[in-house]
């Protein structure tokens, strides 16, 4: 006799949601996990903590297996706040979700990404977060090699002249001082670092539903996801 599929025999559903940096992604993601209360990965914030972990611990951008040994052991968690549903890293213990977001972390981050051994080592982390009910997960490579089984994959872009200024504004509502020209110059070196790498360069997955919030709202693009979301789940 064949067994009854039962619901907890259904895998659990994974959306992923992959694109360059300052494409929104990450707020996206955040919205539409708190939707469908659903689990959040952000993993360019586990790159970040590497990056981070190597340059407290001076292991260098070329030290392939010093890179690989860290990302496999360093002591990185997610902590959320339950007042403010706001997620922290913590690296030992420390909070250093603020650290994470300089721009030397980040450029650190996409030239470690560079290492296969680094990419393998964060493979493990990152699909152990594939939980009950769901998990929404944002990065580059979530749909093409973390989750290819996913529901819904999405491929969120933006011109690089539109990152750049909402990155501008970011930074001058923060009362820092910003320069547009060398904000767009960084983004482009770094979409040039991340599309065309070896090792899982960022691609819209052949299964993707591609997106451009370039003239679209945060609201409009979460309400497009989760229609998408619902149809599939
Ligand atoms: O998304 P975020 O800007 O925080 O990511 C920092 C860097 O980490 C990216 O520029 C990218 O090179 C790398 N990264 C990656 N794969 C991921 C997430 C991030 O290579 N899944």
């Amino acid at each position: 006799m064949v067994d009854a599929i039962t619901p907890q025999d259904s895998p659990v559903p994974v959306i992923t949601i992959d694109g360059p940096s300052g494409s929104g992604k990450g707020t996206v993601a955040r919205l539409v996990a708190e939707a469908l209360e659903f689990k959040l990965l952000d993993s360019g914030a586990l790159y970040r903590a590497v990056a981070l972990a190597s340059l407290n611990t001076r292991v260098a951008v070329d030290d392939t297996a010093g890179l690989a040994r860290l990302a496999l052991t360093a002591p990185i968690d997610f902590t959320t706040d339950n007042g403010t549903g706001n997620v922290a890293v913590l690296l030992g213990g420390q909070d250093v979700s603020t650290q994470l977001r300089a721009e030397e972390v980040g450029d650190r981050a996409s030239r470690i990404a560079t290492h296969a051994a680094v990419r393998d080592a964060l493979l493990d982390r990152q699909r152990r977060w594939r939980q009950p009910p769901g998990l929404v997960a944002d990065g580059r490579d979530m749909g093409t090699v973390v989750f290819p089984q996913a529901v819904l994959k999405i491929f969120l872009t933006a011109s690089a002249e539109i990152r750049a200024e909402r990155r501008y504004k970011q930074l001058i509502e923060k009362g820092l001082s910003a320069n547009i020209g060398s904000l767009l110059a960084d983004i482009q070196e770094r979409d040039d670092r991340d599309y065309n790498r070896k090792i899982a360069p960022l691609k819209a997955a052949d299964d993707a539903v591609n997106l451009d919030s370039s003239s679209e709202s945060v609201s409009q693009m979460v309400t497009k996801v989760l229609d998408l979301a619902r149809n599939r789940l």
